[in-house]
């Protein structure tokens, strides 16, 4: 927790408090899980996208990559967030939507998506709206990099089956908290 500016942790609780559902957290993402998921971006990608920023731990680690700011789109929810995230990390392109309405909005041809929307919780038509959102924008076998907290993957059966995703896990991020499993998936050729 000491690791997140006490503005950014208090504005973190503060929305979880109004928005529960959506936010699913007490406190943003830990350094060592954000590193996971960044990892999976390089300097050279042309453009890549964050979905369900909050206020931006994951972002951080990802332009710490050497991608520079231009070519990271950022989708989030949540207003509150996303006026603090354009103050944060100038030069990014800040969408107050929900990831599902990505379609036609930022830079296409991503080369790699991760996300902190928390997917496992949501009925299989909303997995499906983002997932089909995202391979939309995507790249082909661009990975879609997705956190989570429990023992199954954060996308169901079915949906992994209707988009034909195959999944790599990390290892357990016990240094998270709640400890965290960072999922890489991608669409089979
Ligand atoms: C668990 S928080 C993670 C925040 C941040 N990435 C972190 O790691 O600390 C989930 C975030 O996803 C956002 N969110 C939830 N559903 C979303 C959706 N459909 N599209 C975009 N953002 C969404 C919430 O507003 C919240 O900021």
């Amino acid at each position: 927790m000491l690791e997140v500016a006490l503005s950014d942790l208090s504005l973190f609780l503060g929305q979880f408090l109004r928005r529960p559902s959506e936010i699913r957290s007490l406190v943003p993402t830990g350094r060592a899980a954000a590193r996971e998921m960044a990892r999976h971006v390089r300097p050279e990608m042309e453009a890549v996208a964050e979905i369900g920023v909050g206020t931006g731990t994951i972002t951080k680690a990802i332009l710490a990559r050497g991608l520079p700011p231009e070519r990271l789109e950022l989708y989030e929810l949540n207003a509150a967030f996303c006026g603090r995230l354009r103050e944060l990390f100038p030069g990014t392109h800040v969408h107050n939507l929900p990831a599902q309405e990505m379609v036609n909005v930022g830079r296409k041809d991503l080369d790699a998506v991760i996300s902190c929307v928390p997917t496992l919780p949501l009925p299989d038509e909303i997995q499906s709206a983002i997932l089909g959102a995202a391979l939309k924008m995507m790249k082909p076998g661009a990975p879609f990099v997705q956190i989570t907290y429990g023992p199954l993957p954060p996308l169901s059966d079915a949906v992994r089956a209707r988009f034909g995703l195959s999944h790599q896990k990390s290892r357990r991020i016990w240094a998270n908290f709640p400890p965290a499993s960072i999922y890489v998936f991608r669409q089979l050729g």
